[in-house]
């Protein structure tokens, strides 16, 4: 990819900014308990690295993997489970770890599927909140950057499974 292809959107700085504020946020949220972090593969593995090195509060983590867009940059709106969680989260304080919040359907989907396991709670953080494509209204606790539009990647989040690796995020210009 030539850099015509893409522009620079946050840098790794600014990511770790916010990164930092979150963890500051979710410690003292969550301060005298212990919080069962669960990450939303691919795309949250690096963010998710980050946040939880900061977290100053017990935790534990686990990992779901979803299906939802293939190869299209659009939600096709059907969503399933590939891997889910191992750790029983019944009563549990539990804090889902997403890369990016589009038109909700993925996390809605996601926030139901463990609701039906019983935790004590449920919030949400995601890196990026992108407005313009939501379709369903969901709360988001946790928001590091926000997105009016556009298709993002990098610091995990692909095209393809492309870019992932980059530290910056880029808007891909399509
Ligand atoms: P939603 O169901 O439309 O909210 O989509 C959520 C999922 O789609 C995210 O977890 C990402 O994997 C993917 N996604 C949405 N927007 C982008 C983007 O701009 N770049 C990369 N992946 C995206």
């Amino acid at each position: 990819m030539n850099s015509t292809e893409k522009s620079l959107l946050f840098t790794a700085e600014d990511i770790a900014r916010q990164v930092q504020r979150l963890a500051s946020r979710i410690s003292q949220d969550y301060q005298g308990g212990e919080v069962v972090v669960v990450g939303v593969l691919k795309g949250a593995f690096i963010f998710l690295a980050d946040l939880v090195r900061l977290l100053t509060i017990p935790t534990k983590l686990d990992f779901v993997r979803l299906s939802s867009y293939g190869a299209s940059t659009e939600s096709s709106g059907k969503i399933r489970i590939v891997a889910d969680i191992e750790i029983n989260i019944q009563g549990q304080d539990v804090l889902i770890v997403e890369d990016i919040v589009d038109s909700g359907l993925t996390t809605a989907f996601l926030r139901e599927h463990l609701l039906t396991k019983k935790p004590r709670s449920l919030k949400i953080c995601t890196l990026l909140d992108k407005m313009e494509r939501r379709r369903i209204e969901i709360p988001l606790e946790y928001v590091g950057l926000h997105l009016a539009k556009g298709f993002v990647v990098g610091y995990g989040l692909d095209r393809n499974e492309a870019h992932r690796q980059l530290p910056d995020i880029y808007e891909l210009l399509l």
